[in-house]
This record gives structure tokens, sequence and C-alpha cells, in this order.
């Protein structure tokens, strides 16, 4: 089996690219270590501390933050990183040709249940001059590789470079992330959806048709019965419609009206969006392609619906004919 940097390699991804994205590996392998151990390590719970997101953060909120940020700036090829646990943008080397924007533990809730957590990250080209947060506002279009680490039963990693879509599993033994799957392909087709359904009352009309259109099965207008799945974290689900299809979506909101989105831009629809693109699906927010967007701040959320082509497809009809 292909190493990550073997696969790389045939890629022919620049050396620069590949040492950072070497770096992003090695340092899943340390946090996965942190997650395994858990409670023996002292590394459950929650902090007293906040982040820029309002949310209370996790010990290994804390803890994979600062794994990340200390290993690319050991590295040499970042100018500079954002993170879902930072408030602003940290500078890292003046020659570093990339930005790295990362959610270092994606599905914190889980933690303490001994249940899917992840790692999430996307590369942009750095750009000339100082480095500041508009450096970071591309579109997601400009990314040049993206990925997710999965600390599931195996450690997992799913990886594009705009060149599809490749699964890697770590290899306890030897240490590496070997290529299991190297052209990962989301049915276009799917009988599963994955949405958070306490929010049905909260949600917007179109996609309170839409559920409740999957939720009549066979007697419904879409004649046939679907099942649901729900992780809780984005990377469990992701990895699933990458495995096996689906429709995946964590759409806008009146729960909290200040707060209509729930999932981050920078740190987890466009690194996702890609990937998921690369694998033959598709990502929109409802009404238009996340990649497309135009970011205006490097915290910003959006809403996500994502996988199966033609079933986002049919969730979109429902977001009316300008799409
Ligand atoms: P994070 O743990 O990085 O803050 O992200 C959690 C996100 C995402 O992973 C998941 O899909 C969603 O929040 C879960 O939301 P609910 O709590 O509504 O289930
Ligand atoms: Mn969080
Ligand atoms: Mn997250
Ligand atoms: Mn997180």
């Amino acid at each position: 089996m292909q190493t990550l940097a073997q696969t790389l390699t045939s890629q022919a991804v620049n050396d620069s690219l590949t040492a950072l994205l070497l770096t992003l590996a090695d340092t899943s392998k340390a946090i996965s270590g942190a997650v395994r151990h858990g409670a023996l390590a002292g590394v459950l719970g929650a902090t007293e501390q906040e982040n820029v997101q309002g949310e209370t953060q996790k010990k290994l909120d804390v803890i994979t933050n600062d794994m990340l940020k200390d290993a690319l700036k050991a590295d040499g090829n970042v100018r500079g990183l954002a993170s879902e646990e930072e408030d602003y943008v940290v500078e890292v080397s003046k020659q570093g040709e990339y930005l790295v924007c990362f959610d270092p533990l994606d599905g914190s809730s889980n933690i303490d249940i001994n249940s899917l957590v992840g790692t999430i990250f996307s590369v942009l080209p750095a750009t000339d001059g100082a480095l500041t947060e508009q450096s970071f506002l591309q579109a997601g279009r400009q990314q040049v590789a993206a990925g997710y680490v999965l600390y599931g039963p195996s450690t997992m990693m799913a990886l594009t470079t705009g060149q599809g879509t490749q699964f890697y599993t770590l290899d306890r033994d030897s240490g590496e992330f070997l290529l299991t799957n190297d052209k990962v392909a989301i049915t276009p087709d799917t009988a599963e959806f994955a949405i958070n359904m306490s929010n049905q009352r909260f949600w917007e009309a179109p996609m309170q048709t839409y559920i409740a259109d999957l939720l009549l099965g066979k007697i419904g207008p879409r004649e046939q019965a679907f099942n649901m799945r729900w992780i809780a974290a984005m990377v469990g689900d992701v990895h699933r419609v990458l495995c096996r299809g689906g429709i995946f979506t964590y759409p806008t909101d009146n729960k909290n009206p200040a707060k209509p989105y729930k999932l981050r831009l920078m740190y987890e629809a466009n690194p996702m969006a890609f990937l998921v693109e690369q694998a033959g699906g598709k990502a929109s927010t409802g009404y238009e392609d996340i990649m497309d967007i135009q970011p205006t701040e490097i915290h910003q959320r959006v809403a996500v619906i994502l996988g199966s082509r033609n079933e986002v497809d049919m969730c979109l009809s429902y977001h009316g004919e300008d799409y």
C-alpha cells in the first residue's frame, strides 16, 4: 500500500505543500494518541474559557489547537493560520507560502461520551503583503488542499489536493497513513439523510417541506423510505456520506436570530465542500455553491447542504426557481 508521502509524490504535489500536509498528518497522529488515552491522560472535560464562537472550550479543544499551532509554526511553509479556537489570525513565517484554517477538534460534544471526533483543515495560498484577516478571505475555490482526520475505531484521513478525494488509514505498526481508497466516489442517489431534527420548528419553509417529504416515505411525493443518521460531529457525518452516500445538512434556523447558521465557512464548510465536490458530490447553502462564497470574516458561519449530487439538487429545488 502507498504511504501518504508516496501518493503526494505520484500526484506531483510540490515540496512545500507536501511538507505541510505531512506536518498536519504527523500532528493528527499525536492528537489521535491524546484522544485515545482519554480519561487516563486527564484530557476530558471542559475549561472555564469561552472561544470567540461563544462556546465553552473543552480541554481537548485547547490542547489540539495548541498542538496544531506549534506544529505549523515549526513547519516553515505556513504564512499564517486561523482556527475555530483563536480569536484572531496568527502570523507564522514570513516566507511561508500557505495559509492554514482549521477546526482542531470537531464534534467536541462527543469527547466526554467517548464518541466520534476529528480534525478538519483547509489550505489556501498566501497572498503578498502584510498578513491580516483579509489575507484569509478567499473563496473556497482557492483552496489548494483540504482534509480531515477522523479519530474513530481506526484513525483515517480524507484528503484532496484537487485530484479526487483519497482515504488513508493510520497503520499503528508503521506509524504511516496508508492509502486505502484512491478514488472516493459519492453515490449520486441516496435514501439517507442527516439533520438535527430537534431544530425542525426553527427551519425555513423550504427545508421544513423537504424533510417532511422525506419523512412521508413511500406514501409521500418521493415514493421511497428514507433512513436518518446524526453523529453530531460533522467529520463523522461527512465521512459516512463519502463512504456510502447521503445528504447532510445544517440549515438556516431562527432558534437564535442573531446566529442563523451553525457551521463555520473557513474551518468546516469549505474544506468539506472541496472533499465532497472532488468525490463527485455537491455542497450548497441552498442558494449558492459553498465554495463560491466570498468570505467577509474568518469566523463567518453558513448554511450547509452537501452530499449525493441528485439528492442535493432535489433539496435545492425546494429552495426556489432561481437556483
Ligand atoms: P465543533 O465541535 O467543532 O464546535 O463543531 C460541532 C458542529 C458539527 O461538528 C456538528 O455537525 C454540529 O456542530 C452538531 O450540532 P448539534 O449540537 O446541533 O447536534
Ligand atoms: Mn466548537
Ligand atoms: Mn466543528
Ligand atoms: Mn471544533
